[in-house]
């Protein structure tokens, strides 16, 4: 070849490099089943509005289970030289019954082909994503329930704030993943519209049957404008939005599981499954899972962006711009699928270390809130003074090297004489979380009826809260 640019692997000149550039089927054989469905729900449409043979559909629909068969026995041999999974598809077929299986394509066009394809392969991934959701849910509450008591700092600034409960902490991560599965199913209703139909981008002149392909395919409905049906890719951008969305949330959670389980925090220990050791630090445990949720994300938000750029400024309708929605959205999917699998693994297998929690709930003067909540309730303190009252509390314990529990009572009365011995309910930690019974917070029995709410919302089953047992965890150690 007279043209060095070309080099290596493209040798062979422009038909290479324009097949290298083309082709589809490196990557969209993964709709192979998706693709089948549509064609047989297409020769059966055919044949009842009469537009197909009875026989040829017969032999469409027994030659397209064998093509299925043949692809999943991994006996199939896909040709990039046939560009796509539907060429690909339907070259096959032609090679097993013949004749009829030119008559498939009638009334018919890739551009509504993959539209459908890659709808039902996106609603397909939206119910497994779905449906690990769930699980991961149950997985945080079961242990939630477990830690209800379980006193542990809650940040603001990653600063110790005020003490709240672990199970109460997990729950939050149930709530967000709740609110992911909304996303979800609202893309999913909103995506479940055929194209089918829409043949190449106006219609068909063929009498057929959109309600009938729609309902075999489990679409609720055709959609309703031929253009927009072949040319919106909305469906996989709002679900890569859902999709990047929820790895943020894995990603925090991630992140929150790096810093627990350092030594510096001690809070939890992650299973050796999901750990690994250094190859020349012997003391070390790496949260390699976790790190690798948290950074998921990156290749999830790409796909978003990646698809959102290629589909702006996109003239109506149809343009091969459009097959590049593909290979990211597959990647973005998979990722968040493997991400949500692998959280909660790392959730059920979780060693709590309830006593480093509870000590570092402890430090930071962080039942200040609770002193100046007292004054306010006990003492009738207006909040801001007690704010300032409480300023000084916590100067003073400062000062001597102790926790707010080591002052005396005369040590608060030399601040404000209004404090009085009740204070002391309310300096442990446990006092604080169990005060905090406002709707939503932190308090332990809050903790057990949400934790109730969301089993019987995830499970359908009537789901009592489980009793506190009295007297807390008592030994402290390791669950
Ligand atoms: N491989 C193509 C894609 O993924 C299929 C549709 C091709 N249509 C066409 N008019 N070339 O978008």
């Amino acid at each position: 070849m007279s043209n060095r640019m070309w080099g290596g692997r493209f040798t062979s000149g422009p038909d290479a490099i324009m097949e290298e550039i083309n082709a589809s089927i490196g990557f969209d054989h993964r709709l192979y089943r998706q693709d089948i469905a549509g064609s047989i729900a297409h020769a059966r449409m055919l044949a009842e509005a009469g537009i197909l043979a009875a026989e040829d559909r017969d032999a469409i629909v027994s030659g397209l289970e064998a093509v299925q068969a043949e692809i999943e026995q991994q006996t199939f041999t896909f040709s990039r030289a046939l560009e796509d999974i539907h060429m690909n598809v339907e070259s096959r077929l032609k090679e097993l019954i013949g004749e009829p299986a030119g008559r498939l394509h009638t009334a018919r066009s890739r551009n509504d082909q993959i539209a459908t394809d890659f709808r039902l392969y996106v609603r397909d991934a939206i119910d497994t994503l779905s449906a690990q959701i769930e699980a991961l849910q149950l997985a945080l509450v079961a242990r939630a329930e477990e830690e209800a008591e379980t006193i542990m700092p809650g940040f603001t600034h990653l600063q110790s704030a005020q003490p709240v409960t672990f199970g109460h902490h997990l729950l939050a991560y149930v709530e967000m993943l709740g609110r992911d599965a909304g996303r979800f199913a609202d893309a999913r209703r909103r995506l479940n519209g055929s194209p089918l139909g829409a043949a190449a981008l106006a219609g068909t002149s063929f009498p057929i049957d959109r309600q009938m392909t729609a309902e075999a395919l489990g679409f609720d409905r055709p959609s309703a404008n031929s253009l927009d049906a072949v040319s919106d890719r909305d469906f996989v951008l709002e679900t890569l939005a859902a999709a990047s969305i929820c790895a943020v949330h894995l990603s925090r959670f991630a992140e929150e599981l790096v810093i627990w389980s350092s030594a510096q925090f001690g809070f939890v220990r992650l299973s050796d499954k999901f750990s690994t050791g250094s190859s020349i630090m012997p003391q070390k445990r790496n949260p390699d899972a976790a790190e690798l949720v948290r950074a998921k994300i990156g290749r999830i938000l790409g796909a978003l962006t990646s698809l959102i750029v290629v589909m702006k400024g996109l003239p109506l309708t149809y343009s091969k711009d459009m097959q590049e929605d593909k290979e990211v959205a597959f990647d973005a999917l998979d990722s968040l699928s493997l991400s949500l699998a692998a959280m909660t693994g790392m959730v059920g297998d979780l060693e709590v270390n309830r006593e480093n929690m509870r000590e570092a709930a402890s430090s930071g003067f962080s039942t200040a809130t609770d002193i100046a909540d007292w004054l306010v309730r006990v003492a009738n303190v207006p909040f801001r003074e007690a704010h300032h009252i409480t300023g000084r509390v916590v100067a003073l314990a400062e000062q001597r090297g102790i926790g707010l529990e080591g002052l005396t009572i005369e040590d608060f009365k030399s601040i404000d004489e209004r404090i009085d011995n009740r204070i002391h309910k309310v300096l442990g930690v446990e006092n604080s979380v169990k005060s905090r019974t406002s709707y939503g917070g932190t308090a332990p029995d809050n903790v057990l009826a949400q934790a109730a709410r969301w089993k019987e919302a995830l499970t359908g089953e009537k789901a009592e809260p489980t009793q506190r047992k009295s007297g807390g965890h008592g030994d402290g150690g390791i669950a």
